[in-house]
């Protein structure tokens, strides 16, 4: 068995997608959880881009133990030096610097030539070996890069001491085929190529990250670049759970990982919560239909033998199908459990606020999901907010004009206001705007009914557009109407005042 190892960029790539940014706290739940689940490197985040990614890969760098805690740069000495400054505290650190190598990243993006990208390139990676021993290198549009002057940069900066070299299908426009023999040519074409990995790290822009990525590990690759959920800028990145599984289901490959694949469940839930980003139910290995067989035909094959219609176990990937069903007499104890089983862990100051709401919630719902509470888990993110929520009450129905009266808590003082408008939510926000007087635009507005009665969770999603910024809010409430203002209230929350 050959050895794949799992890098991680839920925290760095996954993190650049809009409106599902994490606070350092999260994102040391997040790092806490990915070294559980055996993940090999944690790309903490891309230091010098803010104070928050700095402060977070410092944290991370604390927190975590086993894995190497990797920080992004650019092929610039300034980055570079706030990245080893804020790697001073892991126990095994990797600086990632790069550069793009298309023609197109060349000409339009850094006006230069070939020949001045290598000489970048190799002074960057040098200038990291001066910090650290593990410098991974990226050839930004490696998949858009002429095979023979990417062998050209490869090889150089191996020289310059590049121990990782990441070979990013930025665009996602590689076939797997094309994708698995660049890998290969390489392999085959640079001198000094067994003195690194080559890693893969592909875009899903046409729905290929998962089949390139592993088409690269079948031509060589030994380090694979992903994400949880598959998350990422635009289509995402190569999912972490799809890599693991593909390569435990097909032992002929005979590359093995040191993912315990049963945390990947937990893992998934935990990430998708705390970035308010739903799963697609048809997702592969975790979605809530990944396993979940309609059809007449399917089932009474399943119930023959689950061979018939399922290639995996749903316990190997955590999904525990004999979960506890909570409803309002379940105790501490077993909120507890389905807790650690979703991969958050609480101290019990913070278990008994959750448990406190979790009793409110079920005397209003039948049965709590695994959904409910880990928004109830998260539900402490709002506890600082300058403006609060304190009561709403809405008047709507066919032939009416809808009413909406509102008060909120701001800093402690309190407000009211009332205003109609068309439909319950137009009037809540109108009446929240008259409190809160800014000129802002709700850009976008998304109303996710969680899952299958009606007494369930609507969560919404916000964008608000406010002095040439915008902002992404989440609410979450049995009311969909007061789901909308906490959402737009988290949006104001957020505003740069
Ligand atoms: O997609 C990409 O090229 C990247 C690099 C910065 C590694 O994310
Ligand atoms: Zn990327």
């Amino acid at each position: 068995m050959d050895r794949l190892y799992i890098f991680d960029t839920t925290l760095r790539d996954g993190e650049q997608v809009p409106g599902c940014q994490l606070n350092t706290v999260e994102k040391i739940q997040v790092a806490k959880q990915l070294e559980l689940l055996g993940v090999d490197v944690i790309e903490a985040g891309f230091p010098v881009s803010s104070p928050g990614d700095f402060n977070s890969v410092i944290e991370i760098s604390r927190a975590v133990t086993w894995p190497t805690i990797c920080a992004l740069t650019r092929a610039v000495e300034r980055d570079i030096d706030v990245a080893a400054e804020a790697l001073q505290y892991a126990k095994r650190k990797r600086i990632h610097t790069g550069i793009g190598t298309s023609d197109s990243h060349i000409k339009y993006k850094f006006n230069s030539t070939r020949e001045e990208i290598i000489e970048r390139a190799v002074r960057a990676v040098k200038y990291a070996r001066r910090y650290v021993d593990d410098v991974e290198f990226y050839a930004e549009d490696a998949g858009r890069t002429d095979n023979d002057y990417l062998a050209r940069v490869v090889e150089a900066v191996i020289k310059a001491g590049a121990t990782v070299v990441n070979i990013p299908d930025t665009t996602g426009y590689c076939l797997p085929q094309e994708y698995g023999e660049k890998i290969k040519w390489l392999c085959n074409h640079v001198a000094g190529i067994e003195h690194a990995v080559i890693s893969t790290h592909c875009h899903n822009d046409l729905g290929m990250a998962t089949a390139n990525t592993v088409s690269g590990v079948m031509n060589g690759a030994r380090q694979v670049e992903v994400t949880i959920n598959g998350i990422g800028e635009r289509a995402g990145n190569t999912s972490l759970e799809e890599v693991a599984m593909i390569l435990k289901c097909h032992k002929g490959l005979e590359i093995e990982t040191n993912i315990n694949t049963t945390k990947i469940y937990p893992t998934s839930r935990m990430v998708s919560s705390l970035m308010n980003m739903p799963v697609q139910p048809n997702k592969a290995i975790v979605g809530k239909n990944a396993f979940a067989h309609s059809s007449g035909i399917h089932q009474d094959g399943v119930l023959k033998n689950v061979q018939t219609y399922e290639i995996i176990d749903p316990h190997d990937v955590g999904i525990d199908d004999n979960a506890i069903v909570l409803t309002a007499r379940s105790g501490r104890a077993a909120l507890k459990s389905r807790l650690t089983a979703l991969g958050v862990k609480l101290e019990q100051e913070q278990l008994d606020k959750v448990y406190e709401s979790f009793l409110k919630l079920a005397d209003k719902k039948k049965d709590i999901n695994d959904d409910d509470i880990l928004l109830l888990a998260g539900a402490d993110r709002t506890q600082n907010h300058r403006i609060k929520l304190d009561y709403l009450q809405v008047t709507s129905g066919v032939g009416v004009k809808a009413v909406a009266s509102l008060g909120l808590n701001i800093s402690g003082e309190k407000f009211e206001a009332c205003a109609s408008g068309n439909g319950p939510v137009d009037a809540a926000i109108k009446a929240l705007k008259k409190i809160v007087n800014r000129t802002m635009t709700l850009k976008e507005f998304t109303i996710q009914a969680i899952s299958k009665g009606s007494d369930d969770m609507g969560k919404v999603h916000m964008q608000v557009e406010y002095d040439h910024h915008t902002y992404y809010g989440f609410g979450a409430n049995t009311d969909i109407i007061a789901a909308s203002v906490e959402a737009y209230i988290d949006c104001i929350n957020k505003f740069k005042l």
